[in-house]
């Protein structure tokens, strides 16, 4: 695809637009150090697709990656050797998920962990610019393959509520993940039953079934303390001898539940067991201050430690609400409470564009392990929490599936401005279009007040916004703020500034 054809309207804003441009002329790979090529690319320099994707970036070549398996590497170290010499709970369970969710022996090569993904210095999300400048999706353990969505931070995550439709508000409230698939029905906690997803996903740590991952733990070094905290039974399981070559094949199923690894029922079930009490275990750990701390500017001066400068405090009441006619930011992203948590844990379509630079719409070919990721291609769209619901077993929830087609988690604010350094892009949104918080909040103004680019207005964000990518269900309280607030908006911005935790005072 040349930048003519490349479909959609990222293309023509400026700094994708000069994206393209390098990469079509080859000076972008040189820049970034990064590896990008037209489909024609030899499986040799892209490794493991039948097809390269229109981007293709290997994260092996950029130094951010490498400075996220550095903290990884340390973290891990740290967290196993103090979980080794620590006996009182609830620290050892909280240690134990610390030391979990820094292990990259549990993904299918051996080279994904969480912070892969969800790296603390941008805000636990995408840690290399680059990527959420361009595909804005990851590639996983395999290599190969990546997801539909931009990254979620998982600090906060816990406090997500068990996912349960409230008939006074008519939307679904709590769950993880977009689509709120991670419901907390298995392990009754939203986040516990989110971590088991990573695991398992072709597109994350691929691993073809929960008990491979219960398997490299017990040939693990912190699988002792496992059995202190969760019980001996725990690896008493009598794992076939091929069990290491079973584990070492990505994933090329999308069942919530895949086998292949032949155990007898009890062995079975206990795998099951313990692959929860991971789960658990991660939740454990993010509940912590070493996560979830509630050590912003915020946080600060709502207990009067601290005030706002002149424009975060105009930004705060913005963002409670200049006019009450329009739905105001705290309407979804919940200011009050103890701590605030700026989301509602519902779901909505605010109307974001498609983001046609994501890999996942080019992964309609079988990649080399025969896996296609993305069977309907470049008409995939992202139906979000209708459908899953439409998909979840639950004969009422798939009922009322079409109500909630397009919608999306509102997403908690904490730590959405925190990033390593001003030229650092992060991506906002499910589909990553918005790469930085300006224009987003301009979004938020202007919506429904711009054209639909198209035709003689195609300046993004200046005359005109793409068309929403799914219409269906958008929300028209939002949109409607007005133009000609630029004070305001970058007031905004400000405000969103004072989530990030342990900015102030410097910890
Ligand atoms: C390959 C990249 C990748 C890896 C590795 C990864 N994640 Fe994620 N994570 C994502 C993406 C993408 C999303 C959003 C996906 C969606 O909503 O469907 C996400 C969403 C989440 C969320 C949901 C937050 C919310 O507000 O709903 C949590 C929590 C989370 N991840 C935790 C983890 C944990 C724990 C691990 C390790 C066991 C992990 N992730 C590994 C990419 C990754
Ligand atoms: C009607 C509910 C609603 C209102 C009102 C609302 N938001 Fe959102 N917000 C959402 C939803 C839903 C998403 C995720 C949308 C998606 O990915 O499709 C979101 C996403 C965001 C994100 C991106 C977070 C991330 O991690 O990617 C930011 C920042 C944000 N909103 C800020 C604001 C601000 C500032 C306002 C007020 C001007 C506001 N929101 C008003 C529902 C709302």
């Amino acid at each position: 695809m040349t930048c003519s054809e490349h479909a959609g309207w990222a293309a023509r804003r400026p700094v994708l637009r000069e994206i393209c441009l390098l990469s079509a002329i080859g000076v972008w790979a040189a820049l970034l150090g990064a590896f990008v090529t037209p489909s024609t690319a030899s499986a040799q320099t892209c490794t493991g697709y039948t097809v390269c994707p229109t981007i293709y970036l290997n994260r092996d070549n950029f130094p951010q990656a490498k400075q996220a398996d550095a903290v990884i590497a340390q973290a891990e170290t740290s967290l196993v050797g103090t979980l080794k010499k620590t006996t009182t709970e609830p620290l050892k369970r909280e240690l134990l998920g610390g030391a979990i969710l820094f292990d990259k022996t549990l993904s299918v090569n051996g080279n994904v962990a969480c912070d892969s993904c969800h790296s603390r210095t941008s805000g636990f999300t995408g840690p290399i610019s680059a990527f959420n400048v361009g595909p804005a999706a990851y590639n996983g353990s395999s290599g190969v393959r990546s997801g539909p969505r931009t990254i979620l931070s998982y600090a906060y995550a816990p406090l997500a509520p068990t996912l349960h439709f409230d008939a006074a508000t008519n939307n679904f409230v709590g769950g993880l993940f977009y689509d709120m698939r991670a419901t907390g029905l298995v392990t009754g906690s939203a986040a516990a039953d989110q971590a088991l997803g990573p695991f398992l996903s072709p597109e994350e740590y691929g691993m073809p079934d929960p008990a491979c991952v219960v398997f490299r733990m017990s040939q693990g070094v912190y699988a002792k303390s496992f059995e202190q905290v969760w019980g001996t039974s725990s690896f008493a399981i009598k794992f076939p001898l091929n069990t290491a070559t079973l584990c070492s094949i990505p994933s090329t199923s999308n069942d919530p539940n895949p086998q292949v690894v032949p155990l007898v029922d009890a062995d079975r079930v206990q795998a099951q067991t313990t692959f929860q009490n991971i789960g658990l275990s991660i939740a454990a750990f993010e509940t912590t201050t070493l996560v979830s701390p509630f050590t912003s500017k915020f946080d600060f001066v709502r207990q009067g430690l601290s005030a706002f400068n002149a424009q975060e405090e105009l930004g705060f009441q913005a963002f409670m609400g200049r006019t009450s006619s329009h739905a105001p930011c705290r309407g979804c992203h919940v200011a009050s409470g103890s701590p605030a948590l700026f989301t509602n844990f519902a779901a909505f379509n605010i109307g974001v564009p498609a983001n046609p630079n994501m890999p996942f719409f080019n992964e309609s070919v079988p990649d080399t392990f025969g896996y296609v990721a993305n069977p309907a291609g470049t008409a995939f769209v992202d139906l979000g929490l209708g459908n899953f619901l439409r998909n979840s077993g639950n004969p009422t929830w798939a009922a009322m599936a079409s109500q909630f087609d397009g919608t999306f988690e509102v997403p908690s604010l904490r730590n959405s401005a925190r990033k390593p350094g001003a030229l650092f892009v992060k991506s906002y949104t499910h589909t990553g279009f918005f790469q930085s918080l300006p224009e987003l909040v301009h979004f938020y103004y202007t919506r429904q007040l711009l054209n639909t680019c198209g035709g003689s207005t195609v300046t993004v964000g200046v005359d005109c916004w793409p068309a929403p990518a799914v219409t269906a269900n958008l929300d028209n309280r939002i949109g409607l703020l007005g133009t000609g607030f630029a004070t305001e908006e970058a007031a905004i911005v400000a405000f969103l500034a004072t989530l990030s935790d342990n900015a102030f005072p410097p910890l």
